[in-house]
């Protein structure tokens, strides 16, 4: 079996990223804006150029098989071809197209497979439009029931539903759909782990539980000049405080907790008024689900802590929960087999960022190959990673496929 044809994973990568192009080199294709459209446009052309049957479900996840006349359950390979609006290149968009590279490879090299094998992009992974993250594919294996991701609500007034048939993805296919026989992801590390321990290829064990959580602070606006200190109920200092909570907790906790508050907005945010209102996020992660629970429950009990002793009120709503999740040990196995038995050096390790696979991995067996980031840059047009590197990580891709779709 000849490797794969890099030469075709570079240039799609490049072309993809020209869509949605922002300052630095990378791209903004928010879930179910024009650029996604764009996006998601091209790779469909690119599918049916290969002979392959192209599905639209009706959460607008596109999965294109081969053979094109084979119904029964693939090797699925997959990720997502959405981005943060501060995107590099390969986030999501290295497992779609190494996906597709794979298929095309095994057409050219006329093997035959037990199992047809088909390549997927999954709707909104990344949630920054529409929360929560992985959506697509949480609705594909029923994790949420499909009237209620249509009804979601993205962050600038826009109902999912209304964007997916707007963009013309929202396709017949049912939801959820009918199980993969297995299913791979390649993806970026997007973190400094591989790096640092000079290793080419992550053989990915499981992923980390996720916590979103959006805080609502109501105080009232009043006059900068004139109001004393004591008198006020300041929703930009009470949120200042849960931020501040937030750090110092997932500092005490120590690794593998983290916490992030990516998003605050004041209202009327101006300079000489009060902020009546503040909305946040808090991000909290850990490969720990009681760990998890432990953070969870201190950030509740701060932030009541801290709004009361402002005098403001706080309302929390959940935005994505996962608790942690762990490979099938014999795919983690085959990953580890295969890219030892090319060559590479290899490295266990959890994944920090969610992934469509942690979903997939609700109904087959499934398993993730890393490769790594260039200073563990990601979400970020800064966002790098070596071609021999993303090679690399295609060819184990291969390996494991042809094993897993019986070739
Ligand atoms: C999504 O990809 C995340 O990890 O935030
Ligand atoms: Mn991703
Ligand atoms: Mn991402």
């Amino acid at each position: 079996m000849r490797p794969v044809n890099f030469g075709r994973i570079r240039a799609r990568l490049d072309a993809l990223a020209e869509i949605g192009p922002i300052a630095g080199g990378g791209s903004c294709r928010l879930a179910l804006t024009d650029a996604d459209r764009d996006g998601r446009d091209l790779v469909r052309n690119w599918m049916e150029d290969l002979g392959l049957r192209v599905d639209i479900d009706r959460i607008g996840n596109v999965t294109a098989t081969w053979p094109a006349d084979r119904f029964d359950p693939p090797l699925l390979i997959g990720s997502h071809i959405d981005t943060v609006a501060t995107g590099g290149r390969n986030d999501g968009n290295l497992g779609v197209l190494a996906g597709l590279e794979v298929i095309e490879t095994l057409i050219e090299s006329g093997v035959s497979t037990t199992h047809p094998v088909a390549v997927a992009f999954f709707t909104d992974e990344e949630g920054s439009r529409f929360a929560p993250d992985m959506l697509g594919s949480q609705v594909f294996v029923g994790g949420m029931a499909l009237e209620e991701a249509l009804d979601l609500v993205a962050i600038d007034g826009a109902r999912l539903g209304s964007e997916l048939a707007r963009i013309g993805y929202a396709g017949p296919g049912p939801c959820p759909a009918h199980p993969p026989h297995a299913y791979l992801e390649l993806h970026i590390e997007q973190g400094p782990v591989l790096e640092a321990q000079g290793a080419t290829i992550g053989v990915v064990t499981g992923v980390q539980g996720i916590s979103w959580t959006e805080l609502t602070i109501t105080g009232q606006s009043n006059h900068a000049g004139t109001t004393p200190m004591a008198l006020r109920h300041d929703a930009g200092y009470t949120a200042a405080r849960v931020a501040t909570f937030v750090r110092e907790l997932a500092t005490e906790m120590g690794p593998p907790q983290v916490a992030t508050v990516g998003r605050i907005e004041l209202r009327p945010n101006l300079v000489n008024v009060v902020a009546s209102t503040a909305t946040m996020t808090v991000d909290l992660r850990n490969t720990d689900e009681a760990e998890l629970a432990r953070a969870e429950a201190a950030l509740a009990e701060a932030a009541e802590k801290v709004a009361a002793a402002e005098g403001v009120t706080v309302r929390s709503r959940r935005l994505a929960r996962y608790a942690p999740v762990e490979f099938a040990t014999p795919v983690v196995d085959l990953v580890e087999r295969v890219a030892t038995d090319q060559g590479w050096s290899v490295m266990r390790l959890p994944s920090g960022a969610g992934h469509d696979a942690q979903m997939l991995a609700r109904v087959c067996p499934a398993g993730m190959v890393f490769v790594p980031s260039a200073g563990g840059i990601s979400h970020n047009p800064a966002e790098h990673t070596e071609d021999a590197d993303l090679e690399a990580g295609a060819n184990v891709l291969l390996g494991c496929a042809l094993e897993l779709a019986g070739a």
